[in-house]
């Protein structure tokens, strides 16, 4: 028989994977995976037919169709004061995931330490590990999830190669601001250490909050990766097209590797895009469209014992249900899965530090109906549906 090591003895299957079965399985309404469940613009999908009758079916250019890294030059400077060169600084991938590995697997080198903030996103560890770096996952503080500097700051060693920031951050909706961004520069200034950034999440904030990157400060510049997602921003998830920002010494190497790896992205879907985002409506308004849900689902949960912590941005909510129940929270995952037909994300799948704080995540990314379906059954927790023993 064949003989290999497996580079991933410990990973199981995926916990949104596991989820989604057992929701399936026990026909519950799936709050778990982060993606919406209504229709996304049809007038984006004409745009995309009307670049595939236009021709665009080919390779496209491997950095991207010219004209969409235009329109994200123009938008990048416009909201971030910052101008990057669509022909050096700008690169269309296959979505945010790629990116995000294209970026570790061109600077992480064998033994490098990668530094990413717990709990995560659950591709970035992994990503780690498949080119030989160490993932090292530093806590942010608890109850807030804000980053913990002082604690970052004994992380650092002469070893550490990146730094891997998420804001809004996936599962707790926290963000960063300008003050700690600068903070984060004070301790990696006199290193190597890259910083990539997770930006995702950048059109879905909240309550007037802003979405700080560090793309704005001028210091960080010729240190900082900037990641993007369109299927965030436009709710194709399953299109997989997103960008990197970075500057011009940094893409050059981040291209050499995206050549080899993707070479290009889907053509019409690009000229699709740049011609529909020409209107920044077109994704300006995601905020106070999700925000409406958001607010749906936690004044829906009011009078049930799970309690909503604060989110600044992202699709995700976290709920406390320590008030019902003191199962662990895979375990209370299933158990809502299966009792009450609803199924959320146990926060300790997706972290090394947080096991078990009586959490779970709900995306909110979902049609009224479905919000609300789901809050009538949760609001029968302690009702008609007793606590688990
Ligand atoms: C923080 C974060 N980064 C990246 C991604 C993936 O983006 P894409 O679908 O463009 O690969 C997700 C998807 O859930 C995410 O939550």
């Amino acid at each position: 028989m064949i003989q290999f090591q497996s580079k991933f003895p410990d990973t199981p299957t995926s916990i949104f994977t596991e989820m989604s079965q057992l929701a399936l399985q026990h026909q519950a309404i799936n709050l778990g995976q982060g993606f919406a469940d209504y229709p996304m613009d049809p007038v984006l999908i004409q745009e995309v037919t009307k670049a595939m009758e236009a021709g665009y079916n080919q390779y496209a250019p491997s950095s991207g169709h010219l004209i969409l890294r235009e329109r994200l030059s123009e938008k990048t400077n416009k909201e971030h004061g910052q101008y990057f060169d669509p022909d050096t600084e700008i690169t269309i991938t296959p979505g945010a995931t790629i990116a995000l590995f294209t970026v570790i697997a061109t600077f992480i080198r064998p033994g490098d330490e990668v530094l990413y903030f717990d709990p995560a996103y659950d591709s970035y560890q992994p990503s780690v590990i498949a080119v030989g770096g160490v993932p090292i996952a530093v806590p942010l503080n608890y109850p807030d999830f804000t980053l913990d500097m002082a604690l970052l700051k004994t992380w650092i060693t002469p070893k550490t190669r990146m730094i891997i920031l998420n804001t809004p951050h996936n599962p707790t909706g926290s963000t960063v601001s300008p003050a700690q961004l600068l903070q984060l520069h004070a301790l990696i200034r006199d290193t190597n250490i890259i910083l990539m950034c997770d930006e995702v999440y950048e059109h879905v904030i909240f309550d007037n909050h802003t979405h700080h990157s560090p793309l704005a400060q001028q210091v960080l510049r010729d240190r900082t990766v900037s990641i993007h997602s369109f299927g965030k921003m436009f709710n194709c998830t399953g299109w997989k097209t997103g960008y990197i920002i970075a500057d011009k010494t940094l893409t050059a190497e981040i291209r050499k590797v995206h050549q080899n790896n993707a070479f290009s992205t889907f053509s019409a879907v690009q000229i699709a895009i740049a011609n529909y985002m020409e209107d920044p409506d077109t994704y300006q308004r995601l905020s106070v469209f999700l925000q409406k849900k958001r607010d749906l689902l936690m004044e829906a949960l009011k009078d049930s014992p799970l309690k909503p912590l604060p989110v600044k941005g992202s699709y995700f909510q976290l709920y406390s249900y320590a008030d019902f129940s003191t199962l662990p929270e895979k375990e209370f995952a299933v158990w809502l899965n299966k009792e009450a037909g609803v199924t959320g994300i146990p926060l300790s799948a997706l972290t090394e530090h947080f096991g078990d704080h009586q959490l779970i995540r709900f995306c909110f990314a979902k049609k009224d109906g479905t919000l609300e379906k789901a809050a009538a059954r949760l609001r029968e927790l302690g009702r008609s549906i007793q606590a688990p023993r």
